[in-house]
């Protein structure tokens, strides 16, 4: 599949070397992406709050090779340490992408890169990473046709790292990201994360995400073996049409700042993503004892005081717990009373809305 609005022609001959550098955040979704097609077209439309606080930041040196290569040629650092294991995950997004990137054979890469999240924190670093990565390399296409327009910068910066990652396509811009064709969303797309174009109420402006490391282990299920188990899932088709219907409801939300039903249509959609997963063959529970503890717990301080506290999950057992800035002191207070101790080793990280990745 090949997308000719975003090949670009570009002359290959006038940079030898130089060095980018982006900072990217992580994003929290609201309406799941769970399914995927084939290149990477998901199999129903999601949407995002960005985050600002949990962030990849990554350099990306390039030298000119003598002559072009007809194997990629990289190396690549987390936190000043060669990483072996990461070189799969980049070799298949350069090789997902070159068709769109034709400089990508004539330079050798250095990547080095760094989360200001801890690496075991079970905090997917796939969605930073990847959109990171794809910035820097619209960095350097951006020198070599200095003409393209910031738009379709930040247009195909969205469309590559999705074919990093799924996700990665909504950790381009902030505050709110829609990724995935829907009809009550202008300007949405299959191929890259728009940023959500209409009115959001007050009472979702800095909205805080403070997220409980339940569980810091590598992740259980990965998302590759994840979304796949999608296929062929006896309620798929009916999942796919409630994402659907998910987003219209939140569009009306979103205007009308009701978070009663914000918090209703959140923590029902963090319960079917993992739903989805018990109910698929192989089966498995993402969750841990801790991660019921915790629901149960904001469930009962939600009902006793009435604050706007609710939960949202990913594929694994972290809790990100999401609440209206306004309510932010009593709810933080409980968070660290009541739940930081189902915490493994007393770690979570403070976190809201932000506002897109950044160029260093
Ligand atoms: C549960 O973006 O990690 O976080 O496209 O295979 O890289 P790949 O999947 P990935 O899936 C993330 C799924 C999720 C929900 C979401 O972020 O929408």
């Amino acid at each position: 599949m090949i997308v000719p609005q975003f090949l670009t022609k570009i002359d290959k001959k006038q940079l030898n070397n130089g060095v980018v550098n982006w900072s990217s955040p992580s994003n929290i979704a609201l309406v799941k992406y769970w399914g995927k097609k084939e290149h990477q077209i998901p199999n129903n439309q999601s949407i995002s709050f960005t985050l600002e606080s949990c962030r990849t930041t990554t350099k990306l040196s390039f030298d000119r090779l003598d002559k072009p290569s007809n194997k990629f040629s990289f190396e690549v650092f987390l936190d000043g340490e060669k990483k072996l294991d990461f070189e799969p995950k980049i070799e298949q997004f350069f090789k997902r992408i070159e068709n769109y990137l034709p400089f990508l054979n004539d330079f050798h890469f250095k990547i080095e890169t760094s989360n200001s999240f801890p690496h075991s924190s079970g905090i997917a670093s796939s969605a930073s990473g990847m959109s990171a990565l794809a910035l820097c390399l619209m960095s350097i296409e951006k020198q070599l046709n200095p003409e393209q327009s910031n738009a379709f910068f930040y247009q195909k910066a969205s469309f590559l790292a999705r074919l990093g990652s799924g996700s990665a396509c909504r950790s381009i811009e902030g505050d709110i990201v829609v990724w995935g064709e829907h009809p009550d969303i202008e300007g949405s797309s299959d191929l890259f994360g728009v940023k959500y174009p209409y009115k959001v109420h007050e009472n979702f402006k800095n909205y805080q995400d403070t997220i409980l490391l339940v569980d810091k282990g590598e992740k259980q299920v990965s998302s590759t073996l994840g979304h796949n188990l999608m296929n062929n899932h006896p309620y798929a088709k009916e999942r796919f049409k409630q994402a659907e219907a998910n987003i219209s409801k939140i569009k009306t939300i979103l205007e009308t700042g009701n978070l009663d039903d914000f918090i209703a249509l959140v923590e029902s959609e963090a319960l079917t993503l993992h739903s989805m997963m018990m109910t698929s063959m192989p089966y498995f529970i993402l969750m841990k004892p801790n991660t019921l503890e915790i629901i149960n717990k904001i469930w009962e301080f939600r009902k006793k005081t009435g604050l706007h506290i609710c939960f949202t999950l990913d594929a694994g057992a972290n809790v990100h717990i999401l609440y209206p800035e306004s309510e932010s002191k009593a709810i933080y207070e409980f968070i660290k009373i009541e739940l930081v101790a189902y915490c493994q080793n007393g770690h979570y990280i403070c976190d809201r809305v932000g506002f897109g990745a950044k160029q260093l």
